[in-house]
């Protein structure tokens, strides 16, 4: 087996996230306008295609891999890819982050699948603003599905909930008991401009992680907590409880001097980092040579490309939300 995985500036790359497809039933207004176009069948990477990328990079040392969207629970067969991925010698634990409007069907298959840890979004306890916010009129279903999740015994469950000043805010406490009394975790994240959004202004609806840790002090008894997942979320640990609340800061605490991970986007490019645009076509690589997945050569052209591409990872994204986004490409193709 190859060694690990090394950055340029000493970071072990040992987690890849894969979106495993661009569409979503939902148009959450800070990733997506009403009118999206999504990319055609031939540009996307098939499953096949997905189950080959991940198992060389299982072989290359890749120990967590976590499968996102878009809403991954829509692609047609996705068990069959999760379930491959799954329960590929050398990987530790295979991971989804969803919206939750597939859970209620979908609990059950997902473990049996392999999953270990499920992240799902969920931005307000309020039926009419999860309308306004992801146009679409499936809280309930998507509390169903949380709620069959908590009785199943996956490792760790995590809600994940975008904080929007003015629209969501009210909601912190709310959320945390929310997540607290289904033992989860919960994250809420400072909004990441990616893509340009029509109805949506993202400077004027920015919560620092600091506002929502002084707010939720009111409520909790918190302490900085060392757990970690190895992303960017930092725990708080809750007095009289096991689960953690947790805040992901691209904005006001940089976390990309532990950064772990690379994407492969829906269109088999490997994504160094989600806030700038170095990155390597696989795909290109995949479809030019080798027809034949199973053949090794595939395999090891595919892994020089990776070794190659990983040296172009940046130091740190630049984000900057008072400025037309600089990254055109949505949250949601990669
Ligand atoms: P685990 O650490 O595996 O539990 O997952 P996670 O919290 O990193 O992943 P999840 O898919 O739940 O993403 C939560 C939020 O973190 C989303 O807003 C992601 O875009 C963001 N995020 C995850 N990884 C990165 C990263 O490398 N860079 C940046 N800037 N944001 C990230
Ligand atoms: N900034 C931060 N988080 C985002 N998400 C979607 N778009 C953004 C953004 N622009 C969140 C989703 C989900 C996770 C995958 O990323 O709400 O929880
Ligand atoms: Fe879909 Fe997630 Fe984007 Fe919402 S944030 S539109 S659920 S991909």
């Amino acid at each position: 087996a190859t060694s690990a995985l090394i950055d340029p500036f000493g970071r072990k790359i040992d987690y890849l996230r894969i979106s495993v497809t661009d569409r979503c039933d939902f148009r959450c207004t800070y990733c997506m306008d009403e009118e999206m176009s999504f990319l055609p069948r031939e540009q996307i990477l098939s499953l096949e295609e997905i189950v080959f990328v991940a198992k060389t990079f299982i072989s290359m040392g890749t120990k967590r891999i976590r499968i996102t969207g878009g809403e991954p629970l829509v692609r047609k067969n996705i068990l069959w890819a999760i379930e491959q991925i799954a329960k590929t010698e050398g990987l530790e634990e295979l991971t989804i982050t969803t919206n939750g409007s597939q859970l209620h069907k979908m609990a059950q298959d997902l473990l049996n699948a392999g999953v270990s840890r499920i992240n799902i979004s969920l931005d307000t306890l309020k039926a009419d603003r999860f309308l306004a916010l992801t146009r679409r009129d499936k809280f309930q279903q998507v509390v169903q599905g949380i709620d069959a999740v908590s009785k199943l015994p996956f490792k760790r469950l995590k809600i994940n909930s975008v904080m929007l000043k003015g629209h969501n805010d009210d909601e912190l406490y709310d959320l945390a008991q929310f997540a607290l009394d289904r033992k989860m975790d919960i994250s809420f994240i400072e909004e990441m401009p990616l893509g340009i959004i029509t109805d949506h202004n993202r400077a004027a609806t920015y919560l620092s992680s600091d506002d929502v840790i002084n707010t939720l002090s009111q409520h909790f008894e918190l302490t900085p907590s060392t757990m970690t997942t190895s992303g960017p979320t930092r725990y708080y640990h809750v007095a009289g409880s096991d689960h953690k609340i947790g805040v992901i800061s691209p904005h006001s605490h940089n976390f990309c001097s532990t950064c772990n991970r690379i994407r492969l986007t829906v269109e088999g490019r490997l994504l160094l980092c989600l806030g700038n645009e170095h990155s390597k076509n696989l795909k290109h690589i995949i479809r030019r040579e080798h027809k034949d997945l199973t053949m090794p050569e595939a395999s090891i052209k595919l892994q020089s490309a990776i070794i190659e591409a990983l040296a172009l990872k940046p130091e740190k994204h630049h984000f900057n939300l008072d400025e037309t986004p600089q990254i055109l490409r949505f949250m949601s193709a990669t």
